[in-house]
């Protein structure tokens, strides 16, 4: 008998006789997705030559993670974000042909059911932030407007929170809205500039951040979730240009057709036809491109 035959383990047939041990899985995928990953992290820890106390320190890590997981939070999809894992895994699943808006993360911060409004309507319930007026189109890869899609459009306030993480604070619901595009595929709402925010920081990620010098902090954007039944459902955020952290997303989610330009419109009239009350707003520009649905 070979040595791996004999089922006894060595250092260096390790990750073949783990493998083999699975031989009789009756799920092919299940087989296949554990052999590269016993593969894989075989190969790691002998690389890594890890001692008893650092592989103690990764389970207990790995044990924190999971404990602060709730109904409200989950710190393993936040460990995979900044691991750029969550962007590598939407990049595989959402190829799409050039032309077509991209995807990016989703982030723990949708909220099923927010109010549909009519186009115009000002998304900001508290009043608080400076205004910004928000309008595009959305077309299919060959330039007709789609009617019918559903913009599902949601953000964090000018202090960098959502309204679920300031309940009793900020109004329900409040930055968030659903809008509908007629014939012309345009849409337009109001809001306000979001601002760049902490991701969760306060459990055991936010110390990996910290332990890797690195900071928590997602740059200003707009979440949008842009779909019409027969197009492939674009998951995605719009990003202000001027933002500190545009490039040192703790998340990975900032690509450069996904920035977009704020500009300052200061002219009374603009600001009154615009029906805000301030002395100037934002204005944001941008188009969303729907790719039409793979088929299976
Ligand atoms: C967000 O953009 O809402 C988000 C994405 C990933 C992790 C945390 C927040
Ligand atoms: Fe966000």
């Amino acid at each position: 008998m070979t040595a791996r035959e004999t089922g006894y383990f060595t250092e260096e047939n390790s990750a073949e006789v783990v493998s083999d041990r699975n031989a009789a899985a009756e799920d092919a995928r299940l087989k296949q997705v554990m052999e590269v990953v016993i593969r894989k992290l075989h190969e790691a820890v002998k690389e890594i030559e890890p001692t008893q106390d650092e592989w103690m320190q990764a389970i207990q890590f790995l044990t924190r993670t999971g404990h602060t997981c709730d109904d409200w939070r989950q710190e393993f999809i936040l460990l995979s974000d900044v691991l750029g894992v969550s962007m590598l895994v939407d990049a595989i699943n959402s190829r799409r042909p050039s032309g077509a808006s991209e995807n990016t993360v989703l982030g723990p911060f949708h909220v099923g059911g927010a109010p549909e409004y009519p186009m115009g309507a000002n998304i900001c319930l508290d009043q608080k932030g400076e205004d910004m007026l928000v309008k595009g189109r959305v077309t299919d890869t060959a330039g007709n407007p789609l009617e019918g899609v559903r913009l599902d459009v949601w953000q964090a306030n000018d202090e960098g929170f959502y309204d679920v993480q300031q309940k009793g604070i900020q109004p329900d619901f409040n930055l968030r809205g659903v809008f509908t595009t007629g014939a012309d595929g345009r849409y337009w709402f109001r809001a306000v500039r979001p601002r760049h925010y902490s991701i969760p920081a306060d459990g055991p990620v936010g110390d990996l951040l910290a332990n890797l010098g690195r900071h928590p902090f997602r740059p200003a954007h707009l979440h949008y979730i842009v779909s019409k039944p027969g197009f492939d459902t674009v998951t995605s955020h719009v990003f202000d240009p001027e933002d500190p952290y545009l490039h040192s997303d703790a998340v990975f989610g900032v690509k450069e057709s996904l920035v977009g330009r704020f500009e300052r419109v200061d002219d009374a009239g603009l600001v009154a036809e615009a029906g805000f009350g301030g002395t100037h707003y934002w204005e944001l520009r941008f188009d969303w491109v729907l790719a039409e649905a793979r088929r299976p």
